[in-house]
């Protein structure tokens, strides 16, 4: 890792380490290690933010079994994963990386294993999500990052020009500002590297129903969950300096929350294609408005068949 790689995210001034921290040459402010996880948070954080690292403790009340058993991850969502693999780990340009928002990293360490000379950064503004979820299933994929970063997407510690990717899967929505957090991922981008995303896309009808930052995680545990509309995202993009053709829909009925476990079983979901479309639409809706036992006897769990893709090139 370049010595040169990291800013101060209050000041964007560079870091120089000392005794094992780094220091910024400007504000003088200390950003710490702790075992190799590198804190570089800004000096303010949204409550917002500060629970993200909140729901990595849960234990079992968290509605998504898979942020207790860091394994269940592969099983239920198998599709995510898999999707991963076709749609954006082949466009993954290197040699340096960054997994923004990366949650427990197995992203990471899917580009990690396919290009072992790629230098890859695992971000998360939750030190629990790393240290917790990270460790574990850096084990279990028998593969380790080069970095595992806390930061926030809003205030990157990185400076100009450093990756030749970045991609954010399925976080995006969690941002307090969306539009600046993509001005930071460009900034951080060299010329001619690539941003990838992919997120759900709330249509705009049900979201004049229910608004737009209400979902049962906000409510329960104060993190951000917004339903994003298709105008909201090219918003977004225009704010954060993408030109608008770098959004596109995206549309896969066979990429619902994991059960397809073979291919037959996948022919079964994209033959019920119209069922399972329908689904991601109510998904919305009954998992911000009803009691969460009855989202789960109904099935209606969240992962993205339909959503949009952004594919940047600066
Ligand atoms: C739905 S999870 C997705 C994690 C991972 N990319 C995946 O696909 O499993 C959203 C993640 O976004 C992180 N997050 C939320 N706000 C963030 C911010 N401002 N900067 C960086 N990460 C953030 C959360 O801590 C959480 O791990
Ligand atoms: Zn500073």
């Amino acid at each position: 890792m370049a010595l040169d790689s990291f800013c101060c995210p209050d000041c964007f001034s560079k870091l120089i380490l000392k005794e094992k921290k780094f220091i910024c040459s400007k504000c003088g402010r200390e950003y710490k290690k702790r075992g190799n996880i590198s804190i570089l948070l800004p000096s303010f954080l949204s409550e917002n933010k500060i629970k993200e690292d909140d729901i990595y403790l849960l234990d079992g009340k968290d509605n998504s079994w898979y942020n207790n058993k860091v394994w269940y991850y592969f099983i239920h969502l198998s599709s995510h994963i898999i999707r991963f693999e076709r749609e954006i780990l082949l466009k993954v340009k290197g040699p340096r990386v960054l997994d923004l928002a990366c949650g427990n990293g197995w992203a990471s360490f899917l580009v990690k294993r396919k290009n072992p000379h790629f230098e890859v950064y695992a971000s998360d503004v939750s030190f629990n999500s790393l240290d917790i979820q990270g460790k574990q299933m850096s084990e279990i994929m028998d593969v380790k990052p080069d970095a595992f970063i806390v930061c926030d997407a809003e205030k990157l510690p990185f400076r100009d020009n450093f990756f030749d990717t970045v991609f954010i899967i399925a976080s995006l929505h969690h941002f307090s500002d969306i539009g600046k957090a993509l001005a930071e991922v460009k900034r951080v981008l060299k010329p001619g590297g690539v941003f990838l995303a992919v997120d759900g896309m709330m249509p705009k009808i049900a979201q004049k129903i229910l608004g737009d930052e209400d979902s049962e995680r906000t409510k329960q545990f104060g993190i951000l969950e917004r339903k994003i509309t298709y105008n909201q995202w090219q918003k977004f993009l225009k704010v954060g300096g993408m030109p608008a053709n770098s959004l596109k829909l995206y549309y896969d009925p066979s990429y619902l929350h994991g059960y397809a476990t073979n291919p037959d079983e996948e022919k079964l979901i994209r033959k019920s294609w119209i069922f399972n479309a329908a689904k991601e639409v109510i998904y919305g809706a009954f998992l911000s408005k009803i009691n969460q036992s009855l989202v789960k006897k109904l099935g209606l769990t969240h992962i993205f068949p339909a959503g949009i893709v952004i594919e940047y090139h600066k």
